[in-house]
């Protein structure tokens, strides 16, 4: 496995209250094995490990990694839009 995946950080800040952060298992079987709740302005500093290969986001939240920055954002947000 690549160092440098293990290495770098992926920060998540919720916009809204009840974003979820969801945790992906690594491996053959991909399933959610860990899920966070966060509120507006709280951060989660993240990395993917041995046990996590993938992170889903549910929520309008602002998402920092090596690779750029994204706004995921909540079905809600989007149909006011
Ligand atoms: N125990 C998990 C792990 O080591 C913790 C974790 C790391 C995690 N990165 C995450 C949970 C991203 C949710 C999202 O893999």
């Amino acid at each position: 496995m690549d160092e440098k995946i293990f290495r770098d950080f992926v920060i998540i800040k919720a916009v809204e209250d009840g974003v979820n952060v969801i945790g992906l298992t690594r491996g053959t079987d991909t399933r959610f094995h860990h899920s966070e709740k966060l509120d507006a302005g709280e951060v989660m500093i993240a990395q993917f490990t041995e046990h996590t290969s993938a992170i889903k986001i549910r929520g309008n939240a602002k998402i920092y990694s090596p690779y750029g920055e994204v706004e995921s954002s909540s079905k809600k947000g989007q149909a006011e839009k």
